[in-house]
């Protein structure tokens, strides 16, 4: 049998290739999942399959830094499992993401990373990573973080400061916690509400009568959220590690990170495409189930500049990278805190439409700039996670995972059309224009004009390395020129006062 010397290849022709740092026209020729070459009018094997790129942008895949997949929680389990997720996520130009082991508290972390693999390895249609959450503490906790970083390519831990009784740690354990990631090179990361409040207010709501999702919003407002990031800061700070701030969700909350950069503090804030699309107003629907749908923690915020706010911060640096959150619930599993909100299974959809709602409330506003859309969405998660330059850029050598990109196509967001297996879509109705109209993953094209060709279980696990240069290089030095000195001084002679002598 003749060898056929173009599987495996293609080339995509006369596009805008974007990095975070500079956009060029150019062919990008991509050989058994790897980028080749990148440079004008490309000479390739014949027979090579050619997609046309004219008018277009070419993009890194979105990295998505946030997912909940299949997550068991709250009494059920997340309805867009490792399958339908990733589908979903690359049908709208996701080709990674980074989701969460979650095991309960007492249950080993180790355990619950082989659990987690176990469901995602068979399932996954694009590549992933993880991120591991620490549910509780004990010696054999501190010890099992560092066999992830060492041996199992974990280089990020989500410390919980709220969901009392089930995730949350105390103050002294999150700093235990923040002091283990410093000493294994790891990057600290923090569900930021105070949960001691959350869980006194949402029962004096109920006592009052509101059982409806109105009273999840009402029991953990913005303040609660801006204390705890406050706080999370400071701890961390304190034992200078550096912080990622997942899921900041409201003005104040992103202010503490702004004001805390501009002191120097080494930290990081993701909003995620639910707060940057839509806002906390949907608690008061009259539609109980849609309402519901928007039920997830830290809440969305009614105050209704909340999301363009967000979206400043994210154009200017203030904040660095996007994720979801996706964690989806269906109706009937909505329906579960029908008479109390407090039963509500949290979580959103998002996975699919980060990509549309960054670029339509983002660029299409005119916010951010095409080169900053990419380092969003894509190049800074890679930065601060230890996967670039092999995620996160069009460049010689990197994985292909690219996108073309149509900003002159639109599309209506709808739960009627969307891929995710979720009955609902907090975008609803929601105009985007930008339309990824070819998905390439590992070389392999998977969205084709809307026509998705995946195969479960084909994505890989991304092992990730600790000591991230974007994350702990400012931290390494500072360690070796600023520590605490003592005054050198000549002892003390004089008197002492006698205790002992009442
Ligand atoms: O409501 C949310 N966010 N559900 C997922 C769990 C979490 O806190 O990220
Ligand atoms: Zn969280
Ligand atoms: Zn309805
Ligand atoms: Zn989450």
């Amino acid at each position: 049998m003749a060898f056929n010397f173009t599987e495996g290849k293609l080339v995509i022709r006369n596009g805008t290739v974007v990095n975070a740092d500079q956009k060029f026209k150019a062919d990008v020729y991509v050989v058994d999942g790897k980028i080749q070459e990148v440079g004008p009018n490309l000479r390739v094997v014949e027979g090579v399959r050619e997609i046309d790129a004219t008018d277009k942008f070419v993009i890194p895949g979105g990295i998505d830094t946030h997912t909940h997949m299949q997550l068991p929680f709250m009494g059920t389990v997340a309805v867009d499992d490792f399958y339908h997720g990733t589908r979903a996520g690359l049908a709208g130009g996701t080709t990674m993401i980074i989701d969460f082991v979650l095991g309960g508290r007492g249950t080993s972390l180790l355990a619950s990373y082989d659990q987690w693999r176990k469901w995602a390895d068979e399932k996954v249609c694009s590549d992933y990573s993880f991120h591991v959450g620490v549910t509780w503490w004990s010696p054999q906790v501190r010890e099992e973080m560092k066999v992830l970083v060492e041996e199992k390519g974990i280089n990020s831990f989500k410390m919980f400061m709220a969901y009392k009784d089930v995730f949350m740690l105390r103050d002294d354990e999150m700093l235990q916690a923040f002091a283990r990631c410093k000493e294994i090179g790891a990057l600290a990361q923090v569900h930021a509400e105070n949960g001691d409040l959350i869980a006194v207010k949402s029962k004096e709501m109920v006592e009052r009568g509101i059982t409806g999702p109105e009273g999840h919003e009402m029991c953990r407002p913005e303040e609660v959220e801006t204390e705890a990031v406050k706080r999370a800061i400071m701890l961390a700070n304190q034992t200078r590690c550096p912080l990622y701030v997942v899921h900041v969700m409201s003005k104040s909350a992103a202010d503490e990170i702004s004001a805390a950069k501009r002191k120097g503090i080494v930290v990081f804030g993701e909003p995620i495409a639910a707060c940057l699309g839509t806002d906390g107003t949907n608690y008061w629907h009259k539609c109980w189930r849609h309402a519901a749908g928007h039920v997830m923690g830290p809440p969305l915020r009614p105050d209704t500049t909340t999301p363009g706010y967000l979206m400043d911060l994210l154009a200017n640096g203030d904040l660095d990278c996007t994720g979801t959150d996706n964690c989806t619930f269906s109706g009937n599993q909505k329906a579960l805190g029908k008479d109390d909100f407090r039963s509500i299974p949290n979580g959103v959809n998002g996975v699919e439409d980060r990509m549309s709602v960054v670029w339509e409330k983002g660029v299409y506003t005119g916010k951010m700039d095409v080169c900053r859309f990419v380092d969003v969405t894509s190049t800074t998660a890679a930065k601060i996670f230890g996967l670039y330059p092999r995620k996160g850029c069009i460049a010689v050598g990197s994985d292909a995972d690219i996108v073309v990109w149509d900003p002159d196509q639109t599309r209506v967001i709808s739960a009627k059309t969307h891929h995710q297996a979720v009955d609902f879509n907090i975008f609803e109705g929601l105009e985007c224009h930008g339309v990824p109209v070819y998905v390439i993953s590992r070389g392999k094209v998977v969205v084709d004009h809307g026509k998705i060709d995946v195969v479960k279980g084909s994505g890989k696990f991304i092992p990730r390395q600790p000591w991230t240069d974007f994350v702990y290089s400012r931290v390494h030095q500072r360690d070796k020129v600023d520590q605490p000195q003592k005054v050198e001084r000549e002892p003390y002679t004089g008197p002492v006062i006698d205790l002992s002598k009442k």
